[in-house]
């Protein structure tokens, strides 16, 4: 339902991540810390429209409208009952990772649709705002979603985040961290991940033995701190051992897979001071910390088949 409408002003984006430390272990209150892949989706043309919203995203090939049939269609209809007023939208979008990859790419759709439509309905949605409406959405993809992905979709920068409790509506703390950004290569896997399926294994492992479950989720937060720690003073042989570590454990939780480890192994062959799953798991991608060894570590995963997207984060001076 067309008004012809179509929107002009500055471009409207969001943000995907990744994971440096803390994913799994953040569900359960434990802190995690992710760093945003900024402007990851962007909104390239805008039509408003009397009601509904529909989406295309390239170059996932997604297209949708709200209260159709299936998770994409529930999310929409969720975004559009949480921006208050009337009118719709017609968004096509463009993404610059792929979805399913682990890099928090449905959180940053939903914000990017809730950005473009509260400002189709004239409403300011301040930060919680956002933060709440994006959650909603995430639980028809996520089940029981920490919010993390949200946060830092929405924030940006590089985010340490702590949930408040099982109820707080996605809107745990964030703390933005001024930090100079060493360069991660991030490569996808290939395989698609289910991040609903991944969390709750996590948590019928908490439900059958959560002593042991508990001692994990310490070691992670002890990563985390080590890692910042080291961050923080420029060691980046330390915070590489810290990302191994972390790795070590999520392997242990069975939330890796044959494909990410070998990416790991394959990484640190290359030359690079650590690397580790970031995500859910199962799937995804892999983020490895090589300073000057970043071409090689991409290489080496291209010759063994994990060619499908590779990314740097970071500055690349920042050695
Ligand atoms: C992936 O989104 C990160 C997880 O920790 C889940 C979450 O935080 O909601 C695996």
């Amino acid at each position: 339902m067309g008004t012809g409408k179509a929107r002009e002003g500055p471009v409207i984006s969001a943000h995907a991540r990744v994971v440096l430390f803390g994913e799994h272990a953040v569900v359960f209150g434990r802190p995690a810390l992710a760093i945003a892949i900024e402007h990851a989706v962007v909104a390239k043309s805008v039509e408003y429209t009397t009601q509904g919203i529909e989406i295309s995203v390239e170059p996932w090939g997604l297209q949708a409208e709200e209260g159709v049939a299936g998770p994409v269609g529930e999310a929409l209809r969720r975004i559009s009952a949480g921006v208050p007023g009337t009118g719709g939208v017609r968004l096509r979008a463009f993404a610059r990772i792929p979805p399913g990859a682990g890099l928090g790419s449905s959180a940053a759709l939903a914000t990017l649709i809730a950005k473009v439509l509260a400002e189709r309905r004239g409403v300011s949605l301040d930060e919680s705002g956002l933060r709440r409406v994006v959650h909603q959405a995430e639980k028809v993809f996520h089940g029981n979603p920490s919010g993390l992905d949200g946060a830092a979709s929405v924030r940006g920068g590089i985010c340490l985040f702590k949930r408040l409790g099982a109820d707080d509506e996605g809107l745990g703390h964030v703390d933005n961290l001024a930090l100079k950004l060493p360069r991660l290569v991030v490569g996808f896997s290939g395989i698609t991940k289910m991040t609903a399926a991944l969390v709750e294994r996590v948590r019928s492992q908490y439900e059958t033995n959560h002593v042991t479950l508990e001692r994990a989720l310490d070691a992670i937060e002890g990563c985390l701190q080590t890692g910042l720690e080291a961050w923080r003073s420029w060691n980046l042989e330390r915070l590489g051992e810290a990302m191994n570590e972390n790795h070590r454990i999520l392997q242990q939780l069975g939330v890796s897979c044959e494909s990410l480890d070998r990416m790991v192994v394959l990484a640190l062959e290359a030359g690079a001071l650590g690397a580790k799953m970031t995500g859910a798991g199962g799937g995804g991608c892999v983020i490895a910390l090589a300073p000057q060894r970043e071409r090689s570590v991409i290489a080496t995963w291209q010759k063994a088949g994990f060619f499908m997207f590779t990314m740097m984060l970071g500055h690349a001076n920042a050695h």
